[in-house]
């Protein structure tokens, strides 16, 4: 497994996105969506919140709009793309919100790259670019039942604030809300990362 952790991450590049990447995200928001919920929540209701919230236009528009950041993640040889991350304004139902708040709106890795670190890469890009923004927490909605997720997002150092329900496809979801203080995690970083 070490061995292994070590290969897929130095074969992995994690890269900022730009205009022209948005068939790639769409391809790669579709396919990890699916993957990740196929047999879980209604295939129907997969397909159309996929048609919807990984249009092509979706993320032309995220890529042109300066509040949003995506990156890649793509492994060599071929540098074909395993993983993705977006970083938002918070679009959230908390009553506390402010303008030093960001949102880890997605981060998803193909299950065959799952539990070799990539993930925690992709989540630091997020965590340097939050300092940059001087931002004091990262918010993020997960599926109440995603246990790997929630588990993955708690050893990161998030907590649950909230709950939400999430319009998946048609179908109503139960959402957590789950929070990262930046202010008090750069020492806890240091131990994670
Ligand atoms: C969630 C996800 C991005 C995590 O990425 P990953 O590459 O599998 O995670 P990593 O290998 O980087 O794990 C980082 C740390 O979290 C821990 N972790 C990962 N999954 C965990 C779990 N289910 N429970 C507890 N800890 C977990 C790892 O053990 C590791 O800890 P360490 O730093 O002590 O070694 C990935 O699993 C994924 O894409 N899942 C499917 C899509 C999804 O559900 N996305 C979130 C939607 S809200």
């Amino acid at each position: 497994m070490v061995r292994m952790s070590r290969q897929v991450n130095s074969k992995t590049q994690i890269r900022v996105c730009s205009s022209g990447d948005e068939n790639v995200l769409s391809l790669i928001g579709q396919a990890t969506f699916l993957e990740a919920f196929a047999g879980v929540l209604d295939g129907q209701s997969i397909l159309a919140h996929c048609a919807g919230a990984h249009s092509i236009e979706r993320y032309r528009s995220w890529l042109a709009d300066s509040r949003y950041k995506l990156w890649l993640a793509e492994i060599s040889p071929g540098n074909a793309p395993v993983g993705y991350m977006v970083v938002s304004p918070p679009d959230l139902p908390l009553l506390n919100l402010s303008d030093r708040d960001l949102e880890l709106k997605r981060i998803y890795v193909f299950s065959r790259f799952q539990g070799q670190g990539l993930g925690k890469r992709l989540l630091q890009k997020a965590i340097t670019e939050a300092h940059i923004y001087s931002a004091e927490r990262l918010l993020l909605g997960v599926y109440k039942h995603n246990n790997a997720a929630i588990g993955f997002y708690t050893r990161m150092g998030f907590h649950k604030v909230g709950t939400r329900k999430f319009n998946m496809g048609g179908l109503e979801c139960d959402d957590y809300i789950m929070e990262l203080a930046l202010a008090s995690e750069s020492v806890h970083l240091e131990n994670i990362l």
